[in-house]
């Protein structure tokens, strides 16, 4: 799984034949230049979850369910993560994945009885993180991350994401759970892989976590091409007879 946020990064992605599109809410961070996840809200997913499906062709598209729209109440109402989930299937998704917090069993279940395949998302969730590293390295936070994940299942989840947890924790999560583990941060022991795309070809200028691996640097292309038709421009050579018009 790999993500993408628009058309042409989805279509490239689709035509290199990775299994699923995710359309995550790091758009807040890698596309949009903001901070946080939690600074995306149902407006903005949509925007790029249609684009994407334009581009995806048949590879399934999964997107992320925002804080926003997540309850967050001791009587949750489950209602506006049901109604975001319901407009991300019109759009073109098969499913949308909704990340560990207080009371998000309620809303996978809710999202479940419309009808709606969940991803889960345990580990480091974003969403609510306070600390940003490598989450289950005790015993005891470990448990927690495994129970979590069970309820996940348990609740209806598919598929779910473990984000940076130790290896062995990944290995067990993985051997228990009887739906699909996807791992980022997490080992080479999960059923399957997911990365941010903009991070692991070089097309972000901030710092990246030690668990991408960067396949390419396509600043650096992007950076060259502008720079030598700016100096074509400046020096005449841009637009020659093969661009013109007579
Ligand atoms: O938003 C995102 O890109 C994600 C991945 C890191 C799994 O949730």
């Amino acid at each position: 799984m790999l993500t993408a946020y628009d058309y042409p990064s989805a279509v490239l992605v689709a035509r290199a034949g990775v299994d699923v599109i995710l359309v995550g809410d790091s758009l807040a961070n890698v596309v949009l230049g903001l901070d946080a996840t939690t600074q995306v809200g149902m407006p903005e997913m949509l925007h790029h979850v249609r684009a994407v499906c334009r581009g995806a062709g048949k590879v399934p598209v999964v997107a992320d369910i925002p804080a926003s729209v997540m309850p967050t109440d001791v009587a949750p109402s489950c209602a506006s993560c049901v109604d975001g989930a319901k407009e991300f299937i019109t759009a073109g998704c098969v499913a949308v994945k909704i990340e560990w917090s207080m009371y998000c069993i309620e809303a996978i279940k809710a999202v479940r009885q419309a009808g709606i395949e969940v991803m889960g998302h345990v580990g480091l969730t974003p969403q609510t993180a306070v600390d940003f590293k490598v989450q289950g390295r005790d015993e005891a936070s470990a448990a927690i991350i495994l129970e979590q994940s069970k309820a996940m299942e348990a609740a209806g989840c598919f598929a779910v994401v473990l984000e940076c947890v130790p290896e062995g924790l990944a290995q067990e999560i993985t051997a228990t759970l009887n739906v699909s583990t996807i791992g980022i941060g997490a080992g080479k022991y999960c059923d399957g892989q997911v990365l941010v795309l903009h991070d692991m070809i070089g097309l972000n200028d901030r710092k990246v976590p030690r668990f991408v691996k960067k396949y390419a640097n396509v600043s650096d292309m992007i950076v060259n091409a502008v720079r030598t038709y700016k100096e074509e421009v400046e020096r005449g050579v841009f637009p020659d007879d093969t661009q013109t018009f007579r």
